[in-house]
This record gives C-alpha cells, structure tokens and sequence, in this order.
C-alpha cells in the first residue's frame, strides 16, 4: 500500500522507511506532493498526529501516516512533552532543546524519562487509526553519541548502557517508542489491506 509520512523531518522519515522496510508499506515523502506546511499547536500527540495525517491525506488524496513523539521527564512534570521540538524557542535547533534541558536538569536526582510516539493512519474519507509506543530511559549529565537526532544524545538506555545516539538506525529501530508504534501500525495495515 502507498502512504505518504505526513512529515517533512528527514530524520524520522530515514527512521520510519528501515522500520517499515519488510512491510507491505510503500512510504512516499510529503515533499513528493508540496503539501503545505502543518502547524503543530494541539494539546495532545494524537491531535497533533491526526491534523498532520488528515491534511496530508486530503491533499494528496493517498493515505497518510504521521508520528508525533515527545520526551516526558518526570522530574519536569513529564514536560517538553507536546513541546518538545520548541522547547528552547519558536526555531529551536536539537541542540538549543538538549541545552536547556540539560540545564533544566541540573541537580536534579531523579533523571527518569520516557519517549512517546503516536501514529496515525488516515484515509481521504476520513477513517483514522492509531498505535503508541514508548520507551523509558533516563537523561545523562551531558550528551554522548553522535548519532540518531534530537534528544538521542541525553537519553541512556541502562539495559544497552548506551544513548539512543551511540547506537546504529538498525539497534534504535528494534527498540524505540517510533519502531513500537510504526510496527504496530504495520500489523494493522497487514490487516486492513484486503478490503482497501
Ligand atoms: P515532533 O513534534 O514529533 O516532530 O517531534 C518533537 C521533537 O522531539 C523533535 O523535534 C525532536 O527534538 C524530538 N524527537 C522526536 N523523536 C525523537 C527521537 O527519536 N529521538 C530524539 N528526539 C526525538
């Protein structure tokens, strides 16, 4: 089935294509079609993840996929959370978020936080369906790893001993709260795709 990532973020998009490589799934990129750009400003992943999926599968008349995730850290009241991607500022860069967190979190004993990623499905007439994933993990002192994107240099994984960021696409994908809902979301499309 051809679905469009409702995302112009090339991070997630390389993410989302290996997670969903050994699927049915034939991931286009929003960017194929000019979709006009989303404004992110629900209370909510799923909100924020159904506007980006119904826009961008009425606009291009294809279903659409989107991810919303956000870091919750306990210890902020389970903040950036919605905010994550502006959380230093309107044009926050990943490492002006992973600064002001790390700030943020100075002092501080308690370091326990979790990714959660929401996924939606939606059709042009309308018919949505969504997974979630997470994953727990706790915010180091400072960033180490150069890999992965966004947060992934500040949260360590205590079962791998290692950050999202010291590890490869294929050893975040197997594990991450973005592979736990996009695989679930597979599982369903497997499921759905006879009667579409
Ligand atoms: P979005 O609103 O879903 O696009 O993502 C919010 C922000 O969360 C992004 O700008 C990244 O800073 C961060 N983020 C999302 N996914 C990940 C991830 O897998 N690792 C690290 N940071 C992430």
């Amino acid at each position: 089935m051809k679905i469009v990532l409702a995302s112009r973020n090339q991070d997630k998009y390389k993410e989302i294509k290996d997670i969903l490589k050994h699927t049915k799934v034939e991931l286009v990129s929003a960017e194929e079609f000019n979709v006009p750009e989303i404004i992110e400003d629900g209370a909510t992943y799923f909100e924020n993840a159904k506007k980006k999926a119904f826009y961008t599968s009425t606009h291009t008349q294809l279903p659409a996929i989107s991810d919303d995730t956000g870091l919750e850290v306990f210890a902020l009241g389970k903040t950036p959370g919605v905010y994550s991607s502006r959380y230093a500022g309107k044009n926050a860069s990943y490492s002006d978020n992973v600064r002001k967190l790390l700030r943020e979190m100075q002092g501080k004993t308690d370091r326990r936080a979790r990714f959660v990623c929401v996924c939606v499905l939606c059709f042009p007439d309308g018919t949505f369906y969504q997974t979630r994933g997470e994953i727990r993990g706790i915010i180091t002192k400072e960033p180490i790893g150069r890999g992965g994107f966004g947060y992934d240099p500040v949260f360590y994984i205590p079962e791998l001993k290692k950050t999202f960021a010291e590890l490869s696409l294929e050893e975040k994908n197997k594990i991450s709260h973005r592979a736990k809902a996009f695989k679930k979301m597979a599982q369903l499309i497997e499921k759905l795709e006879p009667e579409k």
